[in-house]
């Protein structure tokens, strides 16, 4: 959470850091700030989102060539101008972007109101830039001090720092992301590749406890204890258009629409005539138990898992929310294997339950979009999902991704366990290669009812979502699509589970979406649709052709049928999902919320 840029160069600092931070406002919209160092320093700030800093900057001169910016997802402090960074030192000397949280701030604050600092704001990051200064002041050397900072700092925080007497920024890692961009006569700063790509190509990726001293033309990267590092340049292979609407009005909607493109990244590479290769060295042979640790949609995509992977490979698999995981003091044996599923491989619980994994000497295997992100480069193996920057703040793309890579996972696991034959594996795998294409008939002929759905169920107070099984799983992630975008309160429940207390909610005219494809239960949950409609509710059902056409006999007009194209029930998932997404999206948009960058939300979720 909170987006950092910095830039130092020849051109001005002001347009490529406003331009850069907007790249990086899904990291946090609750204020922004700018700080320009041209001989003096100038500071601009504005709460709510980078458009209101922009108003603010037309009445301001900001010029120059040296600059860092932020936009901020507020932990310490309310969301207002004062609190806004960048935040100075009291001397001046001093001026600091800053994202995480600095956990020991109260400790560090009052050590040095006892040396006389003041606070203007109640951010922790105030705390940081007088920490530094106050160690400047004693030492004169600012390697030293921002490594003394490294040292008595706990928590996360990555910083630019610009000090006043030089042309140069000061970066930090530690925990929260940072990479340098390296250009020609300029060289960047920013929390993700994305937000700088339109400058440069070339990166070098801050490991944790990194310093790096950036200046126009050079750049030096110490460890924390000062000694100087050398590092390989990452070159980035994917293009700014993959960062951009291209036309379309949301970044949501765009993503949606990229899902085939993005599931045939993920899974053409893998596939070699129809067998699966994930290129990883893993023998499912001997794990005895997979403990999935993930956080919100990525945790939903471990759902998905565990049930195929359970069923085809008979490996006993328990799903964590990650933030969870290390407080419940999980049982962690020799041969079990912690499963991270993360899009940002960012996300602070998850790679906190990672690092927990690995001291407990436990194999880690993670799911991850962001190449070079932490959780890639400290876990032991990885596959990449490689569906392409994922920009709107709810996952649709990212998650497609996982989960297919999560099918050829299990698929994988219960061939080595001779638990399939090559043949079903065969089988198997030519109905995951079927998937981008019925997606895109689902999106082609699916645009208009779906519009008129949300039209029709707008107003509703709160929507239900019920199944069972991997339907279960699915409508876990539609009713987090749904609440998370439009506001509306939603619940997922397991449909049989709604008659133990839940169904009291069902109500005249309460709007319940059934997810109905799984062939061996369903009867059940139409049971169970049965009960709520004898309750008043109104429905929408989400089943596929086959099953519609034999079974269903409830009463529901057909304009609130959406069918998925046929598939093996293992992989339904991937098809409910498009109705899901794409109801949430213009239910949202009927609504007028900010459907890219909702309320309180952040994309990267880089606090605990
Ligand atoms: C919901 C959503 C979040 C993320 C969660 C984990 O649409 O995007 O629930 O899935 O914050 O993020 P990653 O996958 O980056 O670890």
């Amino acid at each position: 959470m909170c987006g950092i840029v910095g830039y130092i160069g020849n051109k001005g600092a002001t347009h490529i850091l406003i331009k850069s931070l907007k790249r990086l406002e899904y990291r946090g919209y609750d204020s922004s700030g700018i700080a320009i160092l041209n001989k003096k320093l100038k500071i601009v700030k504005a709460k709510g989102k980078i458009i209101n800093l922009e108003e603010k900057l037309k009445k301001e001169n900001l010029n120059g060539n040296l600059g860092i910016a932020h936009t901020r997802w507020a932990t310490h402090g309310e969301p207002s101008d004062i609190n806004s960074h960048p935040h100075t030192s009291n001397n001046g000397l001093f001026t600091i972007v800053h994202n995480g949280i600095l956990e020991n701030y109260k400790e560090i604050k009052n050590n040095l109101q006892k040396e006389g600092y003041n606070f203007l704001s109640d951010t922790d990051t105030e705390v940081i830039s007088n920490f530094i200064e106050y160690q400047y002041e004693k030492t004169k050397d600012l390697l030293e001090s921002i490594s003394k900072f490294l040292k008595e700092g706990k928590g996360s925080f990555s910083l630019g720092i610009l000090f006043e007497n030089e042309n140069t920024i000061y970066t930090v890692k530690k925990q929260s992301p940072l990479v340098i961009g390296i250009g020609t006569n300029e060289n960047f700063i920013s929390s993700d590749i994305s937000a700088t790509l339109e400058y440069t190509k070339n990166y070098y990726i801050l490991e944790e406890e990194e310093i790096g001293i950036v200046k126009k033309d050079n750049i030096q990267i110490f460890d924390k204890n000062k000694n100087e590092i050398k590092k390989d340049i990452y070159v980035v292979d994917f293009d700014v258009s993959a960062a951009e609407k291209n036309g379309f009005d949301h970044f949501m909607l765009k993503e949606i629409y990229e899902q085939p493109t993005a599931i045939r990244n993920t899974i053409n590479p893998r596939v070699i005539n129809d067998e699966i290769d994930l290129k990883i060295d893993i023998d499912a042979k001997e794990i005895n138990k997979i403990h999935v640790v993930a956080c919100g949609s990525a945790a939903h995509a471990g759902i998905v898992f565990k049930n195929i992977v359970e069923s085809l490979a008979r490996i006993p698999t328990e799903v964590y929310l990650a933030s969870e995981f290390r407080y419940q003091n999980p049982i962690l044996e020799e041969n079990d294997l912690i499963l991270v599923i993360s899009q940002s491989g960012e996300t602070a619980d998850t790679l906190a339950a990672l690092r927990h994994g690995k001291t407990n000497g436990v194999k880690t295997l993670s799911i991850v979009n962001v190449l070079g992100s932490s959780i890639a480069r400290e876990s032991d193996l990885n596959l990449f999902t490689w569906a392409g920057p994922e920009i709107a703040v709810a996952t649709t793309k990212a998650y497609s991704a996982q989960i297919s890579l999560l099918y050829l996972l299990g698929i994988k696991f219960a061939f080595q366990r001779k638990k399939i034959t090559k043949e079903t594996e065969k089988l198997l795998v030519g109905e995951i290669l079927t998937i981008p294409e019925k997606i895109e008939n689902i999106l082609k002929i699916s645009e208009n009812q779906i519009k008129e759905l949300s039209k029709k169920y707008k107003n509703n107070k709160s929507i239900f979502f019920i199944g069972r099984g991997l339907d279960y799983a699915a409508v876990l992630e539609g009713s987090l699509k749904l609440k998370e975008i439009s506001y509306i309160h939603s619940e997922a429940y397991a449909a049989g589970e709604l008659k133990h207390g839940t169904i009291s909610l069902i109500e005249d005219r309460t709007l319940v979406i059934s997810c109905i494809t799984q062939k061996h239960i369903f009867e059940k949950t139409m049971s169970n649709l049965q009960e709520v409609k004898a309750r008043g509710a109104e429905s929408i059902i989400i089943t596929n052709e086959e099953a519609y056409i034999k079974e269903i006999n409830v009463d529901v007009d057909k304009s609130n049928l959406l069918i998925i194209p046929k598939i093996n029930d293992y992989f339904t998932p991937s098809l409910t999902a498009i109705y899901m997404q794409l109801f949430s999206y213009y239910i949202s948009r009927e609504l007028g919320s900010d459907i890219d960058m909702p309320r309180n939300l952040a994309k990267s979720v880089t606090v605990e």
